[in-house]
Formats: C-alpha cells, sequence, structure tokens
C-alpha cells in the first residue's frame, strides 16, 4: 500500500553538489516492539528512550549515475568500502523508492561510522537506518524547499520504519512513541511521534549504562525473531499487555513513579525475552552473565533502596538505567559488582536526552 501523503507531486532532478550530514542516536525501547505485521507495520505500539552518546554518523554525496542499474550506490562503514551492508541498502531503496524518486537519478556515496565499537554487539540499524533516512530527506529538501519542519521530520521516520522498525524512533525527541495507542495523541503506525504527555522532571537525563556481555554476533536475528510471533501461542495476550503498559507507563512518567516505572521496563523486558523462549523453534539471546547481572541489580535495589533497574533488548547486553541523581552510586556499583560480568570489562555510559 501506498501512503500518497509521502509522495511529492513535482520532481527536479538536478544534481546538487552537496554533501549531507546528519547523525542520528540509538534508542532503547521501554515498551517493546517485538512482531510486525506486512509493510513493516507494528502488531503493538512501543515507546522509547532516546540516547546521547551513542549515535551513527551518516553522510550522503551525489555524482551522475555511472551505470544503468535501478540504483547505484557505494557504502562505506568507518571510511571502508564495505559489500555486506549492499544488500540492505539495496532493498532498502527498493521499497522507498516510490516516496524519493530521485534515488534511480543518481549514483550515491554513503559514508557511515559509529560513536560506539562496532563489535560492541549494540544494534546500529536503528540510529544507521534513521541517520541515512535524514540525509534523504536533506536532499528531497533541496528538491523541494517548501516542505515544512513538520512533514520532514513525519517523512523522515517513516522512511527510517520503512529500512528497520525501531529506526523510526531514533530521532525527533529524548522519548518517542510508535504505533497507535488510545492514549496517545497522534500516534501512528507510520511513524514515531515525540512523547506528547508530561514527564516528570526525576526522568530527565535518565542514566543508561550499557553492560557489554556479549559481543558476539545473535544467532537469531530480530527479523526473524518478529517472524516467530506469528502464530505465537501468547502473541494476542502480550499485544495487549503492550497497550496496558503503555497506559500505565503514561501514569508512571507524569507522576514520577519510579516503583511502577520499575515494575513495567522489568517486566517489559522479562517478556520480550519470554517471547522468544516461548516460540518455535524456541531460541535464548541471555546469557548466564546476564541472569547474574540482573540478580546482582535485584539485590542492590533491594539493599540501598537507589532505584536501579533494567532493561534488555534482543541481545545479551544489559541497559542498567537509573535517575541522573545516583549518577555516582550507579557507576560504583558498576565497577564494583557488575563490570565482572562484562565482556573484557567493558560498558558504555549514556543518557536520554533530544535528538542530536
Ligand atoms: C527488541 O527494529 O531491529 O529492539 O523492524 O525487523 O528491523 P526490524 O526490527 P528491529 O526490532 C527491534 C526489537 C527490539 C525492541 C524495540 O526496539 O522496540
Amino acid at each position: 500500500m501506498i501512503h500518497t501523503e509521502f509522495v511529492l507531486p513535482v520532481y527536479a532532478t538536478k544534481i546538487l553538489d552537496k554533501t549531507y550530514q546528519h547523525k542520528a542516536p540509538s534508542n532503547i525501547a521501554l515498551v517493546k516492539y517485538w512482531g510486525k505485521k506486512e509493510n513493516q507495520i507494528p502488531a503493538n505500539p512501543s515507546v522509547s528512550f532516546t540516547l546521547t552518546k551513542s549515535y551513527t554518523e551518516t553522510s550522503v554525496k551525489l555524482f551522475p549515475k555511472k551505470n544503468t542499474t535501478t540504483y547505484s550506490f557505494d557504502f562505506y562503514f568507518e571510511n571502508k568500502l564495505n559489500e555486506s551492508f549492499r544488500a540492505k541498502i539495496h532493498a532498502y531503496f527498493e521499497r522507498i523508492a516510490v516516496y524519493l524518486p530521485f534515488l534511480s537519478e543518481f549514483h550515491f556515496e554513503i559514508r557511515s561510522e559509529n560513536s560506539f565499537p562496532h563489535s560492541s554487539g549494540i544494534a546500529s540499524s536503528a540510529s544507521g537506518m534513521a541517520a541515512l533516512s535524514i540525509c534523504l530527506m536533506q536532499i528531497e529538501r533541496d528538491f523541494c524547499p517548501e516542505i515544512s519542519d513538520d512533514f520532514f521530520w513525519k517523512k523522515a521516520s517513516f522512511l527510517a520504519r520503512l529500512g528497520s522498525g525501531s529506526a523510526c524512533r531514533s530521532m525527533l525527541s529524548d522519548l518517542v512513541v510508535w504505533g497507535e495507542h488510545t492514549d496517545i495523541q497522534g500516534s501512528s503506525n507510520l511513524y514515531g511521534i515525540p512523547y506528547p504527555d508530561k514527564v516528570h522532571s526525576v526522568f530527565a537525563q535518565y542514566q543508561d549504562t550499557i553492560l557489554l556481555i556479549d559481543k558476539g554476533q545473535k544467532q537469531v536475528s530480530s527479523s526473524q525473531g518478529h517472524n516467530l510471533m506469528h502464530g505465537h501461542p501468547f502473541a494476542k495476550e502480550r499485544f495487549e499487555q503492550a497497550h496496558s503498559n503503555i497506559s500505565k507507563l503514561k501514569k508512571a512518567l507524569h507522576q514520577g513513579d519510579i516503583e511502577s516505572f520499575i515494575q513495567i521496563i522489568e517486566s517489559e523486558a522479562l517478556t520480550l525475552h519470554a517471547m522468544m523462549l516461548t516460540s518455535l523453534p524456541y531460541f535464548i539471546l541471555m546469557k548466564p552473565n546476564t541472569l547474574s547481572v540482573i540478580e546482582r541489580i535485584w539485590r542492590f535495589r533491594k539493599e540501598t533502596k537507589i532505584p536501579v533497574c533494567f532493561t534488555l533488548d534482543a541481545g545479551a547486553n544489559v541497559h542498567l538505567l537509573y535517575p541522573k541523581q545516583y549518577e555516582e552510586e550507579g557507576i560504583t556499583f558498576i565497577k564494583r559488582e557488575l563490570v565482572a560480568f562484562c565482556e573484557n570489562g567493558e560498558y558504555i555510559c549514556d543518557e536520554v536526552g533530544a535528538t542530536l
């Protein structure tokens, strides 16, 4: 299905002698997207924190087209020509070409690099697809200067979603919602929106320390995992639970109710992995050290009453979340008790913040 509101009627195709460049941040979901319908429509709404220190920076330069292939581009990752992403970018161009007709008119030199080590086990598809989509929108804006900022960001998020679902949340604001939800005004399955409701100041600059438990390649990709939600015995209940967790989260965010926040966030993380454990074929992405870290977090929280909690993405790494006011205690705890469970003792100190 083509969403005609994102197809602009007039198009010039002159070469623009400019390099387009943008940074897009990583995000960590509080309420998880796991399961999708056709055309990257999420099976349930999700909400994420935007991170400030983990990001992808991408540049795109236009050249006259070199050959007759439909899409012509070179992709450089960390300054080296990279063929392994070629198929993914080609598929992405194919999917979005109806919305950006200039894609078949030029040769593109795309250069991308991450602020975090490539081998950290942190997925860069969200920040990478978001950064590329924003660059493509900058080009579109040069062809059609009359487009509004509102249209620019809506379409950037719309395009990013077509590259990777969670990428549509890697822009816009420090808290982003993607997927229709009755309690979130303006929410859409087609793009992310800045979280529109009031958020208590305790959540400002919330700390996210990413504990790198396992930096290896995952055995099951997110795409495969999403697919396994089709016909999953608990899918219906899971999708309903995500809706209800967003309503609960909205209240907790408004009131600064960290206790409820923790309960929702940890339950979401464990449910995500419970879906993996109960898929057919079933799979486990957590590692023994993931569980050891979770146990330590629970013990520390009980003993000290400091509200540290965790979330997980589709992998073994643990995101330790805590309020800015406990930054010092958080780091001391990590160094004393958690670093031993991290691969080569590595972790990344990040925090929640607006887009770069
Ligand atoms: C567990 O966005 O990576 O991180 O749309 O297939 O590219 P695709 O999937 P992706 O899935 C992210 C899953 C998650 C939860 C989340 O970020 O909401």
